[in-house]
């Protein structure tokens, strides 16, 4: 018997392929790089044994009683679940596949790459060198702050937090910093120090977001939270826009509280072209691309394609999330 499976976005062929050589599958796909409208969402999951889908998803209550008793697993192309309603997922007795550790190093070289964009202030440079605001070599223009002899903290040393740490580290960190819920033995590889929130805001000259968002963590950085932050201290968040109160960040920018932020990541997304944070020279976003390399987005299309099927057929998933 052919199950149904329902995917809400064309993604990299190498995970359609494995769906498609499986032979069980009656593929349904909303074949765009659009999302899938809601109305069309609701419709193609009635039914599904299978639902394959992505961050910009929101997999709540209302989809699982229109997708029906069949459903038996959801994979989502992702590392984060936030989009899931998992209480309403673990009550019908769904199992959730995602994407953990295919795309840890990519994130982290993005964040790196954020971190050095916004602390050197790249984006502002290459628009002057296009716009004629390239005079000559100037001693006090263009001026940033630099890693060597800083104080990182992390906000959330998991997976992508530490290799963020482990990535930072060789240029010249003096103190590193992190917070979370437990201390983690992982950190003595980067000689993390275990420290409670407010030291980490105060004593940081970079402060880099890599938590995933929950009710503990959704609005952590508020206007409290920058007013703790030193005027030199540089902002950066990859994990997900709600840990961040943006009118507070805009407020801590624009007055001088902080001075820059680099977000991969901003609610909503996409980010309107008129928000207020895009007025900001000393802001710089990103359109959400963390695990972007070709290699890493297919690794996790074929990732994604494999944690379906094991729950289609019962077996063991590669990434199966703990509900
Ligand atoms: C990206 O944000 C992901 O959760 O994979
Ligand atoms: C910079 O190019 C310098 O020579 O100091």
């Amino acid at each position: 018997q052919m199950l149904k499976v329902f995917v809400t976005r064309r993604i990299p062929q190498e995970g359609m392929k494995i769906l498609q050589k499986a032979g069980m599958c009656n593929l349904s796909v909303w074949d765009s790089d659009e999302p899938v409208p809601r109305a069309e969402l609701l419709k193609g999951v009635a039914g599904a044994h299978g639902l394959l889908c992505l961050l910009s998803d929101k997999i709540d209550a209302e989809v699982l009683d229109a997708a029906g008793p069949n459903l038996k697993v959801i994979s989502t192309f992702s590392v984060g679940f936030d989009h899931l309603a998992i209480d309403e997922i673990k009550k019908r007795g769904i199992r959730v596949g995602y994407t953990p550790d295919v795309l840890t190093d990519t994130t982290a070289e993005l964040t790196v790459a954020l971190l050095l964009a916004t602390a050197r202030r790249l984006p502002e440079g290459v628009e002057e060198v296009k716009n004629g605001g390239w005079s000559t070599w100037k001693p006090l223009w263009l001026c940033g702050y630099g890693l060597s002899g800083s104080t990182v903290g992390v906000i959330g040393l998991g997976r992508i937090g530490l290799a963020i740490a482990r990535r930072l580290k060789p240029f010249g960190v003096k103190r590193l910093l992190y917070t979370g819920r437990q201390p983690k033995p992982q950190a003595q590889e980067v000689d993390g120090e275990y420290v409670p929130l407010d030291t980490l805001v105060r004593e940081s000259d970079f402060v880099v977001v890599s938590c995933s968002l929950t009710p503990d963590t959704q609005g952590l950085c508020d206007k409290t939270f920058f007013s703790k932050m030193k005027k030199t201290s540089i902002f950066i968040n990859t994990s997900r826009g709600a840990v961040v109160n943006q009118e507070d960040l805009f407020e801590a920018l624009s007055s001088g509280q902080i001075a820059a932020a680099g977000l991969d990541v901003t609610t909503p997304e996409p980010l309107p072209t008129n928000h207020p944070l895009l007025t900001l020279k000393n802001c710089v976003v990103l359109p959400h691309i963390g695990s972007a390399t070709y290699s890493t987005r297919g690794v996790m299309s074929e990732l994604t394609a494999n944690n379906l099927l094991a729950g289609l057929t019962g077996s063991e998933m590669p990434s199966e999330l703990k509900l």
